[in-house]
């Protein structure tokens, strides 16, 4: 199996793609004894001797898998009542330790991330690097032009927290919005609708940082991320 050295270096945790390109360029890594030309290049990561700055490196296939994840299923790895969104997972992914990113409640469905590379799940959940996450959500009543410079503000909930500044934005004459969050605390985006009297009836995810839900992917649907998506992950990072 031929990989890309930049993928075989972001697989291995040892590198983001772009860091690997760099490391590459440096002269710091070597492939068999000798510096290759380009992270472009292909080899074998299971036969050849890759070390960068005479580190050896252990490759491992990383998986970071893209769901639409339908109404009914829970987001954890197993559940005793309900089904999780495990059990959406078609064969060639079963088997691997894989685990949602962050979680979307029962009842919402859209974009949601699984991987099996702990570094890159929490560097997305950690509070710090603030990857946008964009909500479509339905709501009893009508949003209004206030609504959207109190979520501008920053809502605070019912029970005193304070948000950080979020984008609204309105549609269908105001039964509906695009609400954009850098956080994501426990039922975000319900409670911050729900602070100004406008409870949620429906809650899809649409995007999260550069990755968008697209029409080619149906409900309960997966697919894995391409090495270019990766890659605008990471640097959304
Ligand atoms: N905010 C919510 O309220 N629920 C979700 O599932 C995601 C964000």
């Amino acid at each position: 199996m031929l990989l890309r050295l930049d993928r075989i270096l972001s697989d291995a945790g040892t590198a983001s793609r772009s860091e690997a390109r760099l490391l590459v360029q440096r002269g710091l890594v070597t492939v068999d004894g000798a510096v290759p030309a380009s992270a472009r290049e292909k080899f074998d990561p299971t036969a050849a001797e890759i070390l960068v700055r005479g580190v050896p490196v252990r490759w491992q296939v990383r998986h970071v898998l893209l769901m639409n994840k339908p109404a009914g299923v829970v987001t954890s790895t197993e559940d005793p009542r309900d089904r999780t969104v495990m059990d959406l997972l078609p064969e060639p992914w079963r088997d691997l330790d894989l685990f949602p990113v962050g979680r979307l409640d029962k009842d919402t469905e859209g974009l949601l991330l699984l991987t099996d590379d702990g570094r890159l799940a929490h560097r997305l959940t950690a509070p710090r690097h603030e990857v946008p996450k964009r909500y479509y959500a339905r709501v009893e009543g009508v949003l209004t032009g206030e609504d959207r410079e109190a979520f501008h503000r920053g809502i605070v909930l019912r029970d005193g927290t304070r948000c950080r500044p979020a984008e609204l934005e309105l549609l269908e004459g105001g039964t509906a919005a695009l609400v954009t969050v850098t956080e994501g605390k426990y039922h975000q985006v319900k409670r911050m609708l729900a602070a100004v009297g406008k409870p949620v009836t429906y809650l899809e995810r649409r995007a999260l940082g550069p990755l968008e839900l697209d029409d080619a992917l149906g409900r309960g649907e997966v697919r894995e991320l391409s090495g270019e998506e990766i890659d605008a992950l990471e640097a959304a990072l």
